[in-house]
């Protein structure tokens, strides 16, 4: 699997009179964690949704490995190896976790509705290996025990990591995390941070984690990018920007803790 360089080139985007975000350029290094911090309404998620192509952007572009992502649909920018979690849980709660999992890996593998009704072999032989695929995955992220257990029934923590799971399952090279440590305990977000570092190490993704807490991304990523109001404020090492003194400035208004 080749690691993938994410390209964001003076990204901006206008709803109406409000400037969601503006001129905002990122590198991510192949292979990389690459945080994006800021308070509510910075653009945090306008950003994942125009590198996904939910949104069209109104200036800039976006290319991954030098191939150009911006003005395809949603679909084709998926096939170039970019999945993404989204920022509200999106889990079919009454299915079980490898349930959820082989929803994402069906969508991805595919076989027409007639090899399914008809259970013609190929649908047996795909069926084999998707089931193995989400065991696969399920382990990857620390939930093999919880395989049969309804996802409405894990704890907040384990269904940040399924949604990991099924993002995974289409076998991206790229993975956009919104938010993905929300509301969790300080346990659970340190689970969450060994599978992330697990998934570049395994499977030599590269990631882009958005987030509002610096503190929660401090430990796993080579670079942060502070954005705030529509506009990158800093960007560097976890080092760095926690020392700078726009961010502590920004920050120091009652904004997220920079600690
Ligand atoms: N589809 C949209 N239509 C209008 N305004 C939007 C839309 N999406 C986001 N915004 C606005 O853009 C700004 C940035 O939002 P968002 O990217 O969700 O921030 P964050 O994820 O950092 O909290 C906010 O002011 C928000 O209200
Ligand atoms: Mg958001």
């Amino acid at each position: 699997m080749n690691a993938a360089a994410l390209k964001i080139d003076s990204l901006g985007i206008r709803f109406g009179g409000l400037v969601a975000l503006d001129a905002v350029s990122i590198d991510v290094a192949p292979r990389s964690i690459h945080a994006v911090i800021g308070p509510n309404g910075a653009g945090k998620s306008t950003l994942v949704n125009l590198v996904t192509g939910l949104y069209a952007p109104t200036t800039g572009c976006v290319t991954l490995d030098g191939q150009v992502l911006t003005g395809l649909p949603p679909h084709r920018i998926a096939e170039r190896g970019v999945a993404r979690t989204f920022q509200n849980t999106e889990l079919f709660t009454d299915l079980s976790a490898r349930d959820n999992v082989l929803i994402g890996l069906h969508r991805h593998l595919g076989y027409g509705l007639l090899a399914s009704t008809l259970r013609l072999p190929r649908f047996h032989r795909v069926e084999r290996e998707a089931s193995r695929r989400a065991e696969e995955l399920l382990s990857l992220v620390g939930l093999e025990a919880q395989a049969t257990t309804s996802a409405g029934d894990l704890a907040l923590g384990q269904q940040r990591r399924l949604e990991l799971a099924r993002a995974l399952a289409v076998g991206p090279r790229l993975l956009l995390l919104d938010e993905p440590a929300a509301g969790l305990r300080a346990a659970e977000a340190e689970d969450l941070c060994s599978v992330l570092l697990r998934l570049r190490e395994e499977l030599g993704l590269t990631l882009l984690l958005i987030d509002h807490v610096m503190r929660v991304v401090m430990g796993v990523s080579e670079r942060i990018t502070v954005l705030n109001y529509g506009r990158k404020l800093a960007e560097g090492t976890p080092d760095e920007v926690r020392r700078n003194p726009e961010v502590i400035a920004a920050y120091l208004g009652g904004g997220p803790d920079v600690a």
